[in-house]
């Protein structure tokens, strides 16, 4: 339960598995034994939101938290929750790997300028932001897919725009990891306030750019000479775009 008097922290995500919101309430959280998605803040204040009671929403600037459970394709449970310090080198091996299975993604591993300590900050920072999130995909234990958004600038011209990007290791691809963290995305973008969501994708990633049309990204441009690949040359870039409704 939320302490009312002091608003305390809510450390633990798991304090709040199978609770939600009651919108005659908004500063109660009702125990229902059920699952829910969940998006919320770390701190309990009075602009707390709840739509309805499959979701958890608190609002107004503050800290942006998510944790869902999930059952993919092949039956087994895969867990969504935003990454922390403690992530860093899960995280960074995830990095790694996804990013020696694919062409398709911005920089090479031996590019790679971070370490482990450098992860977990990144992570841990997303943790405490009020409008990025970096979504890991966890399956018995082993982070399998990262997924997030981050501001496109803070001006007061751009700040209603953020960018995604997502990678999942090739055992997991064909599941259900990559539609489930992109819809946990999107709900956490509105949730932030964004209004446009942005992506570029090579335009050769055919699974990337069905997942994203499915989302509801639209293209709005190409850049022909937009990666220049060691194995193929010139990767030409789809840009995409994705109108978010307030919540
Ligand atoms: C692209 C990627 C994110 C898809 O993730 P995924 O977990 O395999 O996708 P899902 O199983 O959730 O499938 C979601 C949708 O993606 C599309 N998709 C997935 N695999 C596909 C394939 N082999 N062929 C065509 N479309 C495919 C489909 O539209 C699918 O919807 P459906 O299940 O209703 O058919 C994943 O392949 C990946 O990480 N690739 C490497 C990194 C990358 O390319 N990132 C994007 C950079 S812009």
């Amino acid at each position: 339960m939320i302490d009312k008097n002091n608003r305390r922290l809510l450390n633990d995500v798991e304090h709040l598995r199978g609770a939600y919101i009651n919108p005659t309430d908004d500063e109660e959280i009702c125990q229902t034994g059920k699952i829910f998605p969940i998006v919320l803040v770390r701190y309990c204040h009075k602009s707390i939101v709840s739509n309805n009671k499959d979701n958890i929403f608190l609002q107004g600037g503050m800290i942006m938290h998510y944790y869902q459970t999930i059952i993919l394709k092949d039956g087994r449970s895969c867990t969504l929750r935003n990454g922390t310090s403690q992530d860093g080198r899960a995280a960074l091996n995830n990095f790694i790997i996804t990013h020696m299975q694919t062409d398709f993604l911005l920089s090479y591993p031996d590019e790679i300028t971070f370490n482990e300590k450098d992860e977990a900050d990144y992570l841990q920072k997303k943790a405490d932001s009020t409008n990025e999130i970096e979504i890991l995909a966890d399956i018995d234990g082993k982070i399998v897919a990262t997924a997030g958004i981050s501001c496109v600038g803070d001006k007061v011209k751009t700040r209603h725009r953020c960018e995604f990007g997502i990678s999942i290791d090739k055992e997991y691809w064909g599941l259900g990891v990559g539609g489930a963290l992109t819809r946990a995305c999107i709900e956490c973008a509105k949730k932030a306030g964004y209004s446009q969501m942005e992506l570029d994708v090579v335009a050769d990633n055919e699974s990337a750019i069905s997942l994203y049309k499915k989302a509801g990204f639209v293209e709005y441009g190409r850049n022909p000479n937009g990666f220049l690949s060691r194995v193929t040359g010139r990767q030409e870039l789809l840009l995409m775009r994705l109108e978010l409704e307030e919540v």
